[in-house]
């Protein structure tokens, strides 16, 4: 990204603040209704690492602006293919619980806002193995933000849901930390609990 554009954006980034209160780095993932039901209700909540620069990016641009080259900041048309970490706490090297592979793409003419489509893959605990569908509008600069689940796998088969995100960080260097706090109803199966 033009350093310009970045700075810009980090600079409208820090103005959001960040959640009141960080969540305990254990007890990532709890199941809402112990014991039963036929369905489950799981509080998921993590904090994704989206890192666009440094030797190994875990973000990397996979189509151009199409207003590439002119003073026009919404990067409309940008396409991001990304394999970020989802964490325990804001730390990047705090707990790994999974990664959110997929893409966001610059969706907007007028303002910073993408467009998600990602499946996030959890690698911890009972969560391990399963994943959660996360495709969406997303204005990245506003401090609160809904996306919606819209599926999933394996505990999280025929899930849907919601997941509400805050940034808490932004550098220099583009790379940002999002709180995820995520709901998700799915049938449940033997497996719960
Ligand atoms: C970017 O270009 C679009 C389409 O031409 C226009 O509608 C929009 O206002 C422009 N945005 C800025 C920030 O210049
Ligand atoms: C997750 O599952 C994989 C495949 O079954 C296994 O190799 C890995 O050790 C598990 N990780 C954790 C943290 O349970
Ligand atoms: C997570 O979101 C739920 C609403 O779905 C809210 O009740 C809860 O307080 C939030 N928890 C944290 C720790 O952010």
């Amino acid at each position: 990204m033009p350093r310009l554009i970045l700075a810009i954006l980090i600079i409208s980034m820090a103005a959001t603040t960040p959640p009141a209160q960080a969540q305990p780095p254990t007890n990532w993932a709890k199941r809402l209704n112990p014991g039963g039901g036929p369905e489950s209700i799981t509080n998921l909540r993590f904090y994704f690492h989206d890192i666009p620069s440094g030797q190994n990016p875990s973000a990397v641009q996979i189509v151009k602006p199409a207003t590439a080259g002119t003073s026009n900041n919404s990067f409309f048309g940008m396409v991001m293919m990304t394999d970020d970490a989802l964490t325990v706490a804001a730390d990047a090297g705090s707990k790994l619980v999974g990664r959110a592979q997929g893409m966001y793409t610059f969706a907007s003419q007028s303002d910073l806002t993408v467009l998600m489509a990602m499946s996030f893959g959890f690698t911890d605990g009972p969560y391990n193995g399963s994943s959660l569908v996360v495709v969406g509008r997303n204005p990245i600069l506003e401090t609160d933000r809904e996306l919606p689940v819209l599926g999933g796998t394996g505990r999280f088969r025929m899930a849907r849901g919601y997941a509400l995100v805050k940034t808490v960080s932004a550098d220099a260097n583009g790379n940002v930390v999002v709180y995820y706090n995520v709901t998700v109803y799915a049938p449940a199966s033997g497996d719960d609990e």
